[in-house]
């Protein structure tokens, strides 16, 4: 187990902060600033009690120092989100960070240059570790997005302070722990998303872990494929279809109800306006593509849901970027929506994509819980152990 935020006794101490700060960005401008606002409870906080705050981050993907992915623009949305002037240092490490935290008054916050400008962050390598470590008394950890990464900022700085648990990090294992280590039975998982290639690890572990598992999007029709359906000119990875039978076979042994659609919206080409139409999942004709599942299918699903206590939804049941491909996924979310309203159903849903879903459809603020997570949200539905989290109940 780790500490949480209120066993840090943080007054006039310099507490250093792993936020996630990697927000989608164009020219400058924040375009979601959905993870700066939650990492925002935890400075708060922190400020509020007293601490001198140092907030680090990474942003992209840079190789070294490359002012494109410079953090300078998160300064005036951050200071927004935090209520106060946020103060700026060129560095992450070195003299200009050390100045900038020494100067810091309690209560204020400060954020640092991008970590990932040194390579030392991703190797993570305990001598730039260190570096870090100098700049604070206390190391917090609230970026559950970033725990599937073994990196300086995420996993060796967390055995070289006292460390503790932020309240998004705290929340996001909550929820997450709710949802598969000790749910309401019966559960069911949702997964879609274009690929059975990319989710064969998550596949496998939810077989073991859910009572129904619902796939659906592209990866649903290697599946139907799989059984032997013809998918036309749609997205199917055929050489998998000995993998899907095999996940199938396990779920049976596991007593893990798949359910597949049982009938598709299909059309000629994926794009708006293409012509579509409904049709069963044995009859989808040799030049047509799948690209939603059909009203059929979202119905068995909502009433294969009416059974269960929770639910975990990881991807779209449909090319759901385009419309009218979203009705599925729209049907599905909005009833899980309600349902949760109605404190009848847990819901917790993650991945990028399921969360641009889920907000295109005006519910993610129904859903018990989202989280922004994409990456350490698939790890953790694989059932992996995320260094970050392992780091922080080692502790120091
Ligand atoms: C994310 O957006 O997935 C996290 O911020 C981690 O970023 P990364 O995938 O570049 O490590
Ligand atoms: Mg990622």
């Amino acid at each position: 187990m780790f500490r949480t935020l209120n066993q840090l006794n943080v007054r006039g101490k310099r507490v250093l902060v792993r936020a996630d700060l990697n927000v989608p960005a164009k020219d400058g401008i924040v375009t979601d600033a959905s993870r700066i606002e939650r990492s925002a409870a935890t400075l708060c906080d922190l400020a509020r009690r007293g601490a001198r705050v140092v907030v680090m981050s990474h942003f992209g993907r840079p190789k070294g120092v490359d002012a494109a992915f410079s953090m300078r623009f998160l300064v005036d949305p951050l200071s927004q989100a935090v209520g106060q002037t946020v103060l700026w240092a060129d560095d992450c490490v070195g003299r200009d960070a050390a100045r900038l935290v020494g100067s810091l008054r309690d209560g204020e916050i400060c954020l640092l240059e991008n970590v990932r400008f040194h390579p030392e962050e991703e190797a993570n390598d305990p001598t730039f570790a260190r570096e870090l470590a100098a700049l604070g008394d206390f190391y917090v950890n609230d970026a559950f997005s970033c725990a599937h990464r073994a990196h300086a900022s995420t996993e060796a700085l967390a055995h070289l302070l006292p460390s503790a648990a932020g309240l998004l990090m705290q929340a996001e294992l909550e929820a997450l722990g709710k949802a598969l280590e000790k749910p309401e039975k019966p559960v069911a998982a949702i997964v879609g998303g274009s690929k059975v290639s990319t989710k064969l690890d998550l596949l496998g572990n939810l077989v073991t872990k859910v009572d129904y598992l619902i796939i659906g999007g592209g990866m649903a029709n290697t599946f139907l494929f799989a059984q032997g359906k013809a998918v036309g000119k749609s997205l199917c990875e055929r050489e998998l279809a000995d993998t899907a039978r095999e996940i199938l076979d396990k779920a049976r042994e596991a007593h893990c109800h798949i359910v597949l659609p049982v009938d598709v919206v299909v059309a000629d080409r994926f794009g708006e306006n293409a012509e579509t139409q409904v049709v069963s999942v044995d009859a989808v004709p040799e030049d047509q593509m799948i690209l939603d599942a059909g009203p059929a299918s979202a119905e068995a699903i909502i009433d294969r849901l009416g059974g269960c206590k929770t639910l975990v939804w990881n991807g779209p049941l449909g090319a759901f970027e385009i419309v009218p491909f979203d009705k599925a996924t729209n049907a599905v979310a909005v009833w899980a929506a309600e349902r949760t309203v109605q404190g009848r159903l847990l819901t917790v849903a993650g991945g990028g994509d399921t969360v641009s879903a889920l907000a295109k459809a005006g519910v993610e603020a129904k859903f018990s819980y989202v989280s922004l997570a994409g990456g350490a949200f698939l790890e953790w539905l694989e059932g992996k152990e995320l260094p970050g989290i392992v780091a922080l109940s080692q502790g120091a």
